[in-house]
C-alpha cells in the first residue's frame, strides 16, 4: 500500500492530487451532513413530542420567546418546514459533490487510459512483436478501470476509518461501555471478515485480469477468422469457447461481488441484534419508559444510520482494494517506468523535409534471440534515384532488413547510417517515409482516410490523394464505386478484393511523397500488367527517392539499379545498371 501510494505520489500531477484531496474532504462534508440530517429528524420527532424541552434548549432568548408563543400546530408547520429546507440543502450540496466527484473520477481515467495508450505506442516495435495487441487493450480499458478503483476504494477507506474513529470518540464520551462493545464488536467482525477474504479477492482480481484478456482475445480472434468459421460452420464451437471464457470471467467478478456484500450482512445482523438487545434492556430489566430513553434512541439511530454504512463501507473498499491490487500495481508499473522516455521523437506536420542522399549498412548483424541469427555481417550502400530489389526466400529476413533501415529493430552489431549520420530515433524525423508491409492493413474508414490515414479528415489534400490514387493505377476502381474515395471499405479491407487492398496501401505510402520508399511484396497479389503498369509509374518518381522494393518474383525487380538477394545470413549483391 504504502509503495502505491508512493509511485502514485510521482505519476499524480499538482492539479490531481488536489481534486483527490478534495474528494477525501468532501466525504466528510458528507458525513457531516449526514449527521445534521439525522439529527434534525430526531429534533422534529422532539418537537412533536416535547415542543417545551426542545425550545428550552435553544440559546437565543428572542426565538425562544416567538416560539413559545405559537401554538403546537403552527410549530409542528414551521419545524416540517425546516426539516425539509434541511434535506432540499443538504441533498443539493450532496449532488454538486456528486457531480464534481464524478467528474475528477472520469477525468484521471481518461487521463489514465491516455497516459498508458501513449507510453504502449511508445514502446519499441519489438515490444509489440512480442505483446498481443489484446493484452494492451485490456490494460489500457478495463485494468484502467479497477485501477481508479483501487484509488477511490483507498480513499473511502481512509475516510470511513476516519469517521468511524471520530464517532467512536464522540460515542464512547457518552457511554463508554455500551459503546466500545459495539465498536470493538465491529471491528473484530471486519478484522475477521478482510483476514479470511484478502487473499481470495487479491487472487480474484488477479484472474479477472487475466479472463477478461482472454475473452477479449477470444473475440479478435473469432472476427478475424470470420471467413473459415463460415466456411467450416464452426459457429458453435466459437460460440460455446467464448461462453466458457466469459461464463469464467463472470464466476470471478462474481466471488468478488459476492465478498464485497458479507460485511453488510454480518455487520447488519449484528447490528440490528444489538440495537434490539439495547432496547430490551433497557424497557424490560430496567424499567425505563420511552420518554427517558429518548437520549439513547438517538444515539441508536446513529449507529444505525452512521455506524453501520460506515464500517459496511470500510469492509466494501477494502474488499475493492484487495481486488483491484493487481491493477493498480500493473497500471503504476507501466507509468512510472521511464525507460522509453528518453528522445521520444516528435511527429513534426509542418516538417523540414531533408533529402535521403545514403543509407549505408556496415557489418550487421541481427538476431530475434540468442539462438537463432537471422543476418551476419551484412554490408551495403544504396543512393539517392536508384531502386534496391530485395530477393530471398522466404524466412530469409527480408523483412527483418527493412525493419533493421527503418529504425523499427536495433541491430546487434555493427551500424546503420542515414546520410553518414548513425541511425537514431530522430533520422526520420524529417524524412518523409512511404512504407508497405508485408499485410497491408486497412481500417473500416473510407479510401480517402485509408490513404492520409496518419491525418485528420479535413487535412487530408485532395490533389495528393488524386496524384497517389494514379500512380498506384487506382483510378478506373475508384471512378466505378457510387462514392468515390468516400466508399467505405471495411476493416481489413473485408469489401475489397486482395489486389485493390495491396494498391490503396500502395497510394498510402505515396500520398506524401516520401524521400523512402519501401515496398514490401506490395504487388505480389496483383496480375503481371498491372504490376508492370504500377512499377512504371514508380520508377518514374525515383529520381529523388530511395526505393526498396522486396520481392519474391524477380520479374517485380527488373527495374530495380541493384538487386541484394537474402541467404544463408549473408546478402549476395547484383548490380544491374
Ligand atoms: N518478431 C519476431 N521474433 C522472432 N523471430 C522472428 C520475428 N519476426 C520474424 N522472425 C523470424 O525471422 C526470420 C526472418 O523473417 P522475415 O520476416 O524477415 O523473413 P522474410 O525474408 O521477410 O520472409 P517472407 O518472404 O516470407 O516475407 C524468420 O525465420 C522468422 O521466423
Ligand atoms: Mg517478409
Amino acid at each position: 500500500m504504502l509503495s502505491i501510494i508512493q509511485d502514485l505520489g510521482k505519476i499524480l500531477s499538482y492539479k490531481q492530487k488536489i481534486h483527490l484531496i478534495f474528494i477525501f474532504l468532501s466525504a466528510f462534508i458528507m458525513s457531516a451532513l449526514d449527521m445534521i440530517g439525522v439529527g434534525s429528524l430526531v429534533g422534529f420527532i422532539a418537537v412533536i413530542s416535547t415542543p417545551e424541552v426542545v425550545i428550552e434548549l435553544i440559546p437565543i432568548e428572542a426565538l425562544k420567546f416567538f416560539l413559545l408563543d405559537l401554538d403546537q400546530k403552527t410549530l409542528v408547520i414551521y419545524s416540517a418546514i425546516l426539516i425539509i429546507s434541511v434535506f432540499l440543502i443538504k441533498n443539493l450540496i450532496f449532488l454538486i459533490l456528486y457531480y464534481v466527484e464524478a467528474k475528477i473520477k472520469k477525468n484521471l481515467n481518461v487521463d489514465f487510459s491516455k497516459r498508458i495508450f501513449a507510453t504502449f505506442l511508445k514502446r519499441p516495435y519489438i515490444f509489440h512483436t512480442l505483446t498481443s495487441p489484446v493484452s494492451s487493450i485490456n490494460t489500457i480499458l478495463p485494468v484502467t478501470n479497477r485501477a481508479i478503483l483501487y484509488i477511490f476504494s483507498s480513499l473511502t477507506f481512509f475516510r470511513e476509518g476516519l469517521t468511524i474513529f471520530f464517532l467512536m470518540g464522540t460515542l464512547i464520551f457518552i457511554d463508554i461501555k455500551t459503546y466500545s462493545i459495539i465498536f470493538i464488536l465491529f471491528l473484530i467482525i471486519s478484522f475477521l471478515f478482510n483476514f479470511f477474504s484478502k487473499k481470495k479477492a487479491d487472487y480474484y482480481g488477479g484472474k479477472t485480469n487475466f479472463a477478461e484478456e482472454k475473452t477479449l482475445g477470444h473475440l479478435n480472434k473469432a472476427f478475424s477468422y470470420i471467413k473459415l468459421i463460415k466456411l467450416f460452420n464452426t459457429n458453435d464451437f466459437w460460440v460455446k469457447k467464448f461462453f466458457n471464457e466469459k461464463n469464467r470471467l463472470h464466476e470471478y467478478q462474481t466471488i468478488s461481488y459476492l465478498l464485497s456484500r458479507i460485511p453488510k450482512i454480518i455487520l447488519e445482523i449484528a447490528g440490528v441484534s444489538i440495537v434490539v438487545f439495547i432496547f430490551i434492556f433497557f424497557i424490560v430489566v430496567d424499567n425505563k419508559n420511552i420518554e427517558e430513553i429518548i437520549p439513547f434512541l438517538t444515539l441508536i439511530v446513529l449507529i444505525v444510520v452512521r455506524c453501520l454504512p460506515a464500517f459496511t463501507n470500510l469492509n466494501q473498499s477494502l474488499n475493492s482494494i484487495n481486488y483491484t491490487n493487481k491493477s493498480i500495481n500493473r497500471i503504476l508499473e507501466i507509468l512510472t517506468d521511464k525507460t522509453f522516455d528518453q528522445d521520444d521523437p516528435k511527429y513534426i506536420s509542418k516538417k523540414k523535409i531533408l533529402q535521403l542522399e545514403k543509407i549505408e549498412v556496415k557489418n550487421l548483424s541481427f538476431s530475434y534471440n540468442e539462438d537463432y541469427k537471422i543476418l551476419e555481417d551484412v554490408s551495403f550502400d544504396i543512393f539517392k534515384g536508384q531502386i534496391i530489389g530485395i530477393n530471398g526466400t522466404t524466412g530469409s529476413g527480408k523483412s527483418t532488413l527493412v525493419d533493421l533501415i527503418l529504425g523499427l529493430l536495433k541491430p546487434n552489431k555493427g551500424q546503420i547510417l542515414l546520410n553518414g549520420e548513425e541511425l537514431n530515433k530522430k533520422s526520420y524525423e524529417n524524412i518523409n517515409i512511404g512504407y508497405v508491409p508485408q499485410d497491408t492493413y486497412i481500417s473500416d474508414d473510407t479510401i480517402e482516410e485509408n490513404i492520409g490515414f496518419n491525418i485528420n479528415k479535413k487535412d487530408i489534400d485532395p490533389t495528393k490523394i488524386k496524384e497517389a490514387i494514379k500512380s498506384s493505377n487506382l483510378d478506373d476502381f475508384i471512378n466505378n464505386l457510387p462514392e468515390k474515395v468516400n466508399t467505405y471499405i471495411g476493416e481489413d479491407g473485408v469489401r475489397i478484393s486482395g489486389g485493390q487492398k495491396q494498391r490503396i496501401g500502395l497510394a498510402r505510402a505515396l500520398y506524401d511523397d516520401p524521400n523512402l520508399l519501401i515496398l514490401d511484396e506490395a504487388t505480389s497479389a496483383l496480375d503481371n500488367e498491372t504490376e508492370a503498369s504500377i512499377i512504371n509509374e514508380i520508377t518514374k518518381l525515383k529520381k529523388d527517392k530511395i526505393i526498396i522494393m522486396i520481392a519474391h518474383r524477380l520479374n517485380t525487380l527488373k527495374n530495380c539499379d541493384k538487386i541484394i538477394t537474402v541467404k544463408d545470413k549473408k546478402i549476395y549483391l547484383d548490380i544491374k545498371k
